[in-house]
């Protein structure tokens, strides 16, 4: 079960500092987050891929995949699932928006 409250999540950068299509990188919970804007949504998930530690944040994004920017294996940015079937995945984390800022989990979910 997931059972969150607004004291675990941390403001991490401004709705308007991360235009749609963009990411960035940011800092939750002592990790590096990977943070995407897409369709004016916005998802976390740790930035380090586990395949050999490319910088997710850099990755190109299309749809709801990012493409990791080393040898492209590539990840849901909704849940940090791989799409490749190779059985890599990344944490994610909540995302909320409290008036204009963008908070982030500081803690991973839960599947
Ligand atoms: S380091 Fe990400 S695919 Fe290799």
């Amino acid at each position: 079960m997931n059972s969150k409250s607004l004291d675990d999540f941390i403001a991490v950068g401004k709705v308007d500092d991360i235009p749609d299509g963009t990411s960035c990188l940011v800092k939750a919970g002592g990790k590096n987050i990977a943070l995407f804007n897409v369709s004016g949504k916005f998802f976390a998930i740790n930035n380090i891929c586990p395949h050999e530690g490319g910088p997710l944040v850099k990755g190109k994004l299309k749809g709801f995949v990012v493409g990791c920017p080393w040898h492209d294996l590539k990840f849901d940015v909704r849940s940090g699932f791989g799409t490749d079937g190779g059985g890599y995945c990344v944490a994610s984390y909540d995302v909320r928006i409290k008036g204009d800022e963008v908070l982030v989990s500081s803690r991973c979910r839960d599947y």
